[in-house]
């Protein structure tokens, strides 16, 4: 289900592009000027409607039904030939406002024009064919669309997530490896007076999905000290839709008895009543973007509890830390040591947690937990997936598979979560990031000038450059974890190899990159082609290639 909401996004995300096109001043000038049917472009707009409502119902069957899936593939190349023929028309659009500008020149302004008119000559017939074009396109939605009741597709505001099962704050010590260090420095600060002028500071855990950030406050929550110095103590688990209401009664059930009220105020009079200036440990577990504003409310009863409170709230994204307001520095959780996801996985994958008795497993074994890269979600899921098996092909399958093929496994849905989180404009700047080979460490004016190139970017105010606008995007997809920081070169980004996976998922044979001298097959599909130099990091960008032979 979850790989499904992936692709539903994407093809949203590209319906939205055509539209904001469509409605471009640049193509509506274009199609009057050259008395174009204007109806013919209202109409394709309706066939990319009408494709659009079935959309959400179609990716959740096109696991069981190949037709379906066959359906979503065409569907996705015409929405991508649909783009292109946009974009010509607009550029034609500029290229004819250009020609009307020559009237008012002279000397070598008019020269260039009269060669760049002469080198699009033969492109003239090409102009009248844009009206055919237009209804190619149609026709081809058409048939999509008659194969919509054959299919038995539906129409419907979409699948939401399934809701994730809410963590608690009880945790097997025992199957915990490394963090130690982290966990200390946090010991400090939680056992310490508060360093803001705050009666209740926030201390925040941030990172990626699946990184620990709950395993850490759990471990922290059950420590003895923590557990000695707190009078009071309670752990909510938020998830996406931040409840106030529901919050709240947590707390109060965490430290008192419960109160059977639907009222908002009564319940935070007694949660008030029940702080009474002692002092209190609250966990505040996964907490995003869309709730986190509540907490501006949710803090006022808290702040009755006495002096050396504290909040501990874990989120994937610095934004959450920002508005909540969390004492620097925030906590960042990264990869978990090489020699520590060897532990976690060994205790999962093997007997008694004993590798010794299956030394041609071993080897097969580290390469696994290599690709995990420190992501302790990915190494407990694939530690346990291969608890039952001893066969050296069934590892290496495993090994030489990607994270779509792990499907029932808890990884891609949780790196979804953060997918689905993203407003629209991010997606396809995210999906687009698969097209740089894994561990590249990319640079943030390089991604943005990709960005910018491929119209990714959206000018909402006059006053602010693109360039601006895409440094805009560029941060709000770090502090959702999706970028990190490179170790190794500073001033670069890199993308985690999950996540790169994740990104590669989504963009499908439509992002190729070749990598050196390295033979690949190119489909007609391939929209966004990349060649990388290894030894020179020299990038070469392609935007859709047309087949020479067609
Ligand atoms: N240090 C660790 N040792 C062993 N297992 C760990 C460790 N950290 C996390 N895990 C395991 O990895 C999985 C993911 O961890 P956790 O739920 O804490 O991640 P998270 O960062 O809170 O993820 P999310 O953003 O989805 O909430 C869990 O099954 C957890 O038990
Ligand atoms: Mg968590």
């Amino acid at each position: 289900m979850a790989l499904a909401l992936v692709g539903g996004a994407f093809l949203s995300a590209s319906l939205q592009v055509l539209f904001d096109r469509l409605a471009s001043s640049e193509v509506l000038h274009f199609i009057r000027g050259h008395k174009l049917s204007d109806s013919l472009l209202s109409e394709l707009k309706i066939k990319l409607l009408i494709v659009d409502a079935v959309l959400n119902h179609a990716e959740v069957k096109q696991f069981t039904e190949p037709a379906v899936k066959e359906w979503l593939l065409h569907l996705k190349g015409t929405l991508y030939d649909a783009k292109d023929l946009l974009d010509e028309i607009a550029t034609e659009a500029l290229r004819c406002k250009m020609e009307a500008d020559d009237h008012s020149q002279t000397g070598s302004a008019k020269e260039w024009n009269s060669i760049s008119t002469w080198v699009k000559a033969p492109l003239a017939n090409y102009r009248s064919s844009i009206e055919s074009r237009v209804k190619e396109m149609i026709g081809k939605l058409e048939v999509l669309e008659k194969a919509i009741d054959k299919l038995g597709l539906k129409r419907g505001d979409g699948e939401k997530l399934p809701p994730r099962s809410p963590s608690t704050s009880l945790v097997d010590e025992s199957c915990v490896f490394g963090r130690n260090e982290i966990k200390e420095e946090m010991m400090t600060r939680l056992l310490s007076d508060n360093v803001s002028t705050n009666k209740i500071d926030v201390i925040s855990i941030v990172g990626m999905g699946g990184a620990g950030k709950t395993t850490l406050a759990q471990l922290l929550y059950n420590d003895a000290r923590v557990k000695g110095h707190f009078a009071l103590t309670a752990w909510v688990c938020v998830s996406e839709e931040f409840c106030l209401l529901k919050v709240t009664k947590s707390i109060l059930e965490g430290i008192s008895s419960a109160m059977q009220s639907e009222n908002l105020d009564q319940l935070q009079l007694k949660l008030k009543g029940s702080l009474g200036d002692k002092k209190f440990l609250l966990v505040l577990d996964d907490v995003w973007e869309k709730g986190c504003r509540e907490w501006d409310r949710l803090r006022i009863p808290l702040l009755a509890a006495g002096k050396g409170s504290k909040v501990v709230v874990t989120t994937r994204s610095t934004k959450v830390a920002a508005v909540m307001q969390a004492v620097h520095p925030h906590y960042f959780l990264g990869e978990l040591s090489a020699d520590d996801c060897w532990s976690l996985f060994t205790k999962l994958a093997f007997e008694n947690g004993d590798s010794t008795a299956f030394p041609q497993l071993e080897s097969i074994g580290r390469k696994i937990v290599a690709k995990c890269q420190g992501l302790p979600l990915a190494v407990k899921a694939l530690g346990s997936l291969l608890y039952s098996k001893v066969e050296k092909g069934e590892w290496e399958e495993i090994l030489e598979s990607e994270i779509w093929g792990w499907q029932n496994l808890e990884i891609l849905p949780s790196l979804i979560l953060s997918y689905h989180d993203l407003p629209l404009h991010l997606k396809r700047c995210f999906a687009y990031c698969s097209i740089f080979p894994k561990d590249h460490g990319f640079d943030k004016k390089e991604l943005i000038l990709l960005w910018m190139a491929e119209g990714f970017l959206r000018l909402s105010q006059s006053n602010i450059r693109m360039e601006e606008v895409g440094d805009l995007y560029f941060h709000e997809l770090l502090s959702k974890s999706f970028f990190q920081r490179s170790v190794t070169q500073e001033s670069c980004f890199v993308m985690h190899d999950l996540i790169h996976d994740l990104a590669q998922y989504i963009s499908g044979e439509f992002c190729v990159r070749l990598e050196d001298d390295q033979m690949h097959e190119i489909t007609e599909k391939a929209h966004h082609l990349l060649h990388f130099k290894s030894s020179s990091s020299e990038m070469v960008v392609f935007k859709r290639l047309r087949p020479l032979w067609k």
